[in-house]
């Protein structure tokens, strides 16, 4: 296990009130804890914004069952991004619709390109990514 440094914060008392509130709605055990959370967070999103580091993440896509032409669309996106996705998993979420979840690795810019494009085909609704950078 990686070795723990511990530095001391200075903030408004009313501003760490507020973080106490915020804390126990989440359901973190202590400060530490939710601060590390927050840290890894605006890392990753540094990494998002950035474009040129790895990340992990995975966007859900919906679509009309009935669309042939969508899903033929996606199976095509997901053939020209092999690169960066890792696999994807195909969800029948009622009688009209389907869920695409696809799981991706790989340089944020190239992940933008693919959501760009996926978001581009028509009557499929994209989500926005959840990412992580790679610790
Ligand atoms: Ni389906």
């Amino acid at each position: 296990m990686e070795k723990l440094a511990r530095f001391s914060v200075s903030l408004p008392a009313t501003l760490l009130d507020k973080f106490d509130v915020w804390i126990e709605m989440r359901g973190h055990k202590t400060r530490s804890d939710a601060l590390r959370q927050l840290i890894r967070r605006f890392i990753s999103e540094s990494c998002w914004e950035d474009g040129e580091q790895t990340i992990f993440g995975t966007v859900t896509l919906t679509y009309d069952h009935h669309s042939h032409d969508s899903a033929q669309e996606i199976t095509a996106l997901q053939h020209n991004f092999g690169d960066l996705i890792i696999c994807s998993t195909h969800i029948h979420a009622d009688r009209h619709h389907c869920f695409e979840s696809v799981v991706f690795k790989g340089k944020a810019s190239r992940v933008k390109e693919f959501i760009k494009e996926v978001s581009g085909l028509k009557d499929v609704y994209g989500s926005d990514p959840i990412i992580t950078a790679i610790p």
